[in-house]
């Protein structure tokens, strides 16, 4: 089965990338992703310091706005952190939580993860809950294991098949141009699917969307957005650029058509 209880979702991760020179590119994104908002969902995560401006400047569009994360508390003495009513206030309806780059930079924990998803959910936010093997992990053979431990213990008993997105991004293939391959993709989805239905019920885990990442770009978003239980992607640097962002998104334009059997 390939996505039908699920439309996808694909969420550009800008990253420590734009200033207000970037509102342009954003409100371009916004525009030409209306011609897809009927089957899939699209969304921007640019720096929390434009979050306002791009909910501003991309106004009567459909394209939803992300933080990058947020703190577990909702307000006190964190200075230079960011709450999850502050994205909200600021336009915001999801926030990237646990991106690798966050667990490695700061030293985030599974557990501090989970912390912030909770946080989320207590302002009405999705959380877009991110895991993925490290290129050692992978060839020893622990990726399966790696990226269960890291879903069983980055959600709190709070999450829902709707307030969570997890995003499968393999660490080795973020912004190196390599990807894994359409079998271990399809084979890393179905474990993590498996893994929520047993801890959050078959309904849950069935409406849930789990995302690819890494170096997802137009040459390449056809073959790995159309492997079934991909419910879309997060795109790192090929987000940047509005053509290419909509390049990605032209491969829903023809989603219905067919999809791809893995091995088969
Ligand atoms: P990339 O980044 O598309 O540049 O590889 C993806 C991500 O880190 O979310």
């Amino acid at each position: 089965m390939t996505g039908s209880l699920r439309k996808p979702l694909v969420a550009g991760n800008w990253k420590m990338n734009g200033t207000s020179a970037s509102l342009d590119e954003a409100r371009k994104i916004a525009e030409g992703a209306q011609d897809f908002a009927d089957v899939v969902d699209v969304m921007v995560c640019p720096p929390a310091t434009l979050i306002a401006r791009l909910d501003l400047r991309c106004a009567g569009t459909d394209l939803l706005l992300g933080g990058q994360d947020c703190h577990a508390e909702p307000a006190g003495a964190h200075t230079g952190d960011v709450s999850a009513d502050m994205l909200v206030d600021a336009g915001a309806s999801a926030v990237i939580l646990g991106h690798s780059e966050r667990r490695i930079d700061h030293k985030e924990s599974s557990q501090s993860v989970a912390d912030k998803v909770a946080a989320a959910h207590r302002v009405g936010l999705t959380a877009i809950v991110c895991v993925g093997e490290t290129e050692i992990e992978r060839k020893s053979g622990q990726a399966n294991n790696v990226v269960g431990e890291q879903v069983r213990l980055s959600l709190p008993s709070t999450t829902t098949g709707q307030n969570v997105v997890i995003a499968y991004e393999p660490v080795w293939a973020i912004g190196t141009g390599m990807t894994p391959t359409t079998t271990d993709i399809s084979e890393m989805h179905g474990v993590i699917r498996a893994m929520l239905a047993d801890r959050f019920g078959e309904a849950a885990a069935a409406a849930m969307r789990i995302l690819y990442g890494g170096s997802v770009k137009p040459a390449n978003a056809a073959q790995l957005l159309r492997i079934d239980n991909v419910d879309g992607a997060l795109v790192g640097g090929a987000s940047l650029k509005a053509q290419d962002f909509l390049a990605i998104l032209g491969i829903y334009g023809t989603r219905s058509v067919e999809t791809v059997s893995v091995g088969a």
